[in-house]
């Protein structure tokens, strides 16, 4: 088990690790990534008396799957960022083999967490760990500022799941809907059948069993549940693993989206719309969202993927791998969710740079963003890096990556019309809006030089503003 002092302890034979993370050339300028080490799901996303906290799973000391902490940064402008120390350890028999994702919920000013205690249980040794041989614990504690925390306690042990559950329920995130409180946790049914599991309270400590929200064969694992309303609709966001490609669905290892959830909770009856992918990138997983102070849906992601056939990342060489998406409102239009970039972001903007489409001005930078605005509908070739094309023909629009996408290759996505494009460019990443959000691709990228030009192919009509983007300003406690 890693307590805390362990942890401080090692923290400071591991500055070399922080220097060789600095020198990498990778290393995100406006992206929340590892200080060292191995980071994945944002968790327990909040904003308490104007800070934001984001926390998010993490093995500082290892590059490949580890024991999880929890990491922390705060911000109060979403551009000056504190990497605090870690905020939550594998530390008592609940979570002692990692303290797995969970999600944060503020009810009369007090956070309440919640979160999964992963036990590998180590009696016998021919566990599978997914039928037998795993506890996985729901563990439930508070905090009034989101540093200082209260006793762990557990609320919900494998006893408490349904028994035709596998051993996989995991990632509890809370939903209040007229004075209840209800809790979805991803899940395994022992016949491999995908869900998410719902329970209710009225004191956020209770917590029963209310249904299941499932779909028959869709995928064997549904991880990282969120549900949440925009505009009185009500969404359940998830990553179901197990899903077929179909044409230019569901391209990755595993999916991230969302369904459209009509819920009658007076009869407890629901139905699912249909399934929509999030993200049409190559590097997108476990998304969670929370409600800020002024109300907005902001949402992180994972930006990275377990289980990828994609080539070893050259980041782990500087003993570090993945980072966070940029943090994202959502918004409900058109009978869908829309992706757009959060306010705050246009504070990173360094100068302003006009031209047309024919000859996109620019300066000599990788990290910017960039609005295309198209005067027609029109079919385009759009180079964003050398071996990095944005295109649209016959109504696909693809993007496709030679050698800096380390095996990722190219994945598309059927639109009837473009009218206008944002990419954003970090060193190492892209993440791409069409349509002011309606669809985006995420993904990492390691390009051997960042001398790089955009450009057209095609002879396009349409306006181009360019912004040369600051880095984020980070400082560690
Ligand atoms: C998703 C996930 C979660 C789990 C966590 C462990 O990436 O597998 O289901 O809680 O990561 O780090």
């Amino acid at each position: 088990m890693m307590t805390k002092e362990d942890y401080l302890k090692e923290y400071d034979q591991h500055q070399k690790m922080r220097e060789n993370v600095r020198e990498d050339k990778y290393r995100l300028k406006y992206h929340l990534m590892p200080p060292t080490g191995f980071l994945n799901d944002p968790n327990g996303l909040c904003q308490k008396d104007g800070v934001y906290h984001i926390y998010f799973q993490y093995t500082p000391f290892d590059c490949g799957w580890g024991t999880k902490l929890w990491g922390h940064y705060t911000t109060r402008d979403m551009i000056h960022f504190c990497e605090e120390e870690p905020f939550l350890y594998p530390d008592t028999i609940m979570d002692r083999d990692g303290v797995y994702s969970g999600s944060a919920f503020i009810k009369d000013n007090i956070i309440h967490y919640f979160y999964t205690g992963n036990v590998k249980l180590c009696d016998r040794d021919d566990y599978d760990y997914i039928q037998e041989g795993r506890e996985q614990n729901t563990i439930h504690f508070t905090s009034k500022d989101g540093y200082e925390i209260s006793k762990k306690e557990l609320i919900l042990s494998n006893n408490d799941y349904p028994a035709d559950m596998s051993k996989h329920v995991r990632d509890p995130k809370i939903f209040e809907k007229d004075g209840y409180y209800y809790m979805a946790l991803g899940a395994r049914s022992r016949d491999d059948q995908g869900c998410v599991l719902l329970y209710r309270s009225v004191d956020l400590q209770h917590f029963e069993y209310y249904n299941r929200l499932m779909l028959p064969d869709y995928g064997y694992m549904w991880e990282c549940p969120d549900l949440f309303e925009l505009d009185g609709q009500l969404f359940l966001m998830t990553c179901p693993q197990g899903l077929k490609q179909q044409g230019h669905n569901f391209a990755n290892v595993y999916q991230t989206g969302y369904f459209p959830v009509d819920y009658d909770f007076i009869n407890n009856t629901y139905t699912l719309g249909d399934f929509k992918e999030l993200d049409r990138g190559f590097d997108i997983y476990a998304p969670q969202s929370f409600l800020d102070e002024k109300g907005r849906r902001i949402q992180y992601g994972w930006m990275g993927l377990p289980d990828t056939d994609y080539d070893n990342q050259p980041t782990i060489e500087h003993d570090w791998q993945h980072a966070l998406t940029m943090p994202k409102v959502l918004t409900y239009r058109h009978h869908q969710i829309y992706q757009q970039p959060l306010e705050e972001m246009k504070q990173l903007r360094e100068s302003k740079i006009q031209s047309n489409c024919h000859h996109i001005q620019q300066t000599d930078t990788i990290c910017y963003e960039m609005k295309i605005e198209f005067t027609k509908n029109q079919d385009f070739n759009l180079e964003i890096r050398q071996d990095v094309h944005l295109t649209y023909q016959d109504a696909l629009l693809t993007l496709s990556l030679g050698e800096s996408g380390r095996g990722r290759t190219s994945r598309s996505v059927d639109i009837q019309e473009i009218s206008d494009i944002t990419i954003f460019s970090d060193t190492s990443s892209l993440e791409i809006f069409i349509n002011d959000g309606q669809e985006v691709f995420t993904t990492r990228l390691y390009s051997s030089s960042f001398h790089q030009r955009v450009q057209f192919l095609t002879d396009n009509e349409g306006q181009v503003t360019f912004y040369p983007l600051k880095s984020y300003d980070i400082t560690k406690k």
